[in-house]
């Protein structure tokens, strides 16, 4: 029994694999091209360990998906590999086209090849697993309903519309050609490994340097926040449960305004690593918003608590807390992952 992870070294990815060696045995063949948001350093703790094989590679490379494939036969994929940052994707689609509906599809037709000459019993224990995510929806009004997984799809970023192209081709495969696939579909994540071009570990990167914490036009958009930990048991629970061509939308149900996000930061590094110049607040700056900036994203978890069981395990006070302190303990890992390419981005992202 083998699992094949793509995108495994990326920040939910990483903490996924991770979790999975804490409660199995069961080994797991990671795919990952190493895009700058991949980082191998995530997973220093597997050296030497015989249950992870870390294979560098593109999704979109048919030969090598084949190869895997037919070498170690998953039992199920777990499909991680994206761009995954709203920003680049409006300063440069073409890599989301690339990855997420190109890379998706190609890895779909080469599960499909492979996956029609199973017998018949490791034809139908086999999953698909996508990983997706709630920005398909689209944005809703301060006072509508949390997303259900019958919403109807809206996206307004490349990056959602990119995710919404694989979420359609995933259900296609399942439908025309019977492939047993799943898709969950989460908030945003946060929690250890986090790229800091994302909101939260931004804020803990920037206010440490000392440098502006840059929050978006008003700062009162909304995300529904769940730690990266909790997704990855919504993820284990639905590969050994979900019922197949389902979706199943995961969040924390906590709501909270970015303005909210960045003060909670600023009050827990206050906390934690106080700065003899005064509060982290007095770096928060209002930036030009986002184009096309989602107002609010909101989760109903009720399917997946009603079907399988599954709920948070972290409340956002311990969430929070818990990953502040994780950037405290890991200065190493932040300036890694600072590097050139990362300055570049700075640079161009917010002058
Ligand atoms: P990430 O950007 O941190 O990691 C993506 C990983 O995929 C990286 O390791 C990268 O090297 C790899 N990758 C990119 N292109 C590849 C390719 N062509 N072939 C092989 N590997 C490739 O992203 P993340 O935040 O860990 O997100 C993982 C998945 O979860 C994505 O599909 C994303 O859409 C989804 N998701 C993310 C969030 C969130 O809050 N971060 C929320 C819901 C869903
Ligand atoms: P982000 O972490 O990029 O996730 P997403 O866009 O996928 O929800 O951003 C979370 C929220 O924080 C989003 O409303 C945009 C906002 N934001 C800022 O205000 N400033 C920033 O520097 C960043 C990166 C995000």
């Amino acid at each position: 029994m083998t699992l094949l992870v793509t995108g495994g070294a990326g920040f939910i990815g990483s903490n996924f694999v991770l979790d999975w060696f804490k409660t199995s045995d069961e080994p797991i063949v990671n795919l990952d091209a190493l895009t700058y948001a991949g980082n191998l350093a995530n997973l220093a703790s597997l050296a030497g360990d015989g249950r992870h094989l870390f294979v560098k590679g593109d999704i979109g490379d048919r030969a090598l998906v084949d190869s895997l494939l037919a070498t170690h036969q998953p039992r199920a994929i777990l499909h991680f590999a994206a761009e995954s940052h709203v920003d680049r994707s409006i300063h440069g689609p073409g890599e989301f086209m690339r990855t997420n509906v190109q890379g998706t599809f190609t890895l779909l037709e080469a599960t499909r090849a492979w996956w029609g000459g199973l017998g018949p019993e490791a034809k139908a224990g086999f999953r698909f697993h996508h990983v997706s995510t709630d920005e398909v929806y689209g944005s809703l009004a301060p006072d509508a309903p949390a997303f259900t997984e019958t919403h109807a799809y809206a996206p307004n970023s490349p990056y959602s519309a990119s995710k919404a192209a694989s979420d359609h081709l995933v259900r296609a495969w399942h439908h025309t050609y019977g492939l047993p696939v799943v898709t969950t579909n989460c908030s945003n994540n946060y929690g250890p490994y986090h790229f800091p071009e994302k909101l939260i570990p931004l804020m803990i990167v920037n206010a440490l340097a000392g440098k502006p914490l840059p929050i978006y036009g008003d700062g009162q958009q909304v995300r529904d926040w769940l730690f990266v930990g909790d997704h990855c048991s919504a993820i284990r629970a639905v590969l050994a449960g979900g019922r197949l061509g389902e979706t199943y939308n995961v969040g924390g149900w906590n709501e909270k305004a970015n303005v909210e996000i960045v003060h909670t930061v600023c009050a827990l590094l206050d906390e934690l690593r106080p700065s003899a110049a005064g509060p982290y607040t007095r770096l928060i700056t209002h930036v030009t918003d986002r184009p096309g900036h989602d107002r609010r994203y909101a989760i109903d978890a009720r399917k997946i608590e009603a079907e399988l069981g599954w709920r948070p395990a972290e409340t956002f006070e311990t969430g929070i807390r818990k990953t502040v302190q994780w950037y405290l303990d890991h200065a190493d890992w932040v300036a890694d992952v600072q590097s050139g390419a990362y300055r570049a981005w700075v640079d161009k992202q917010y002058g």
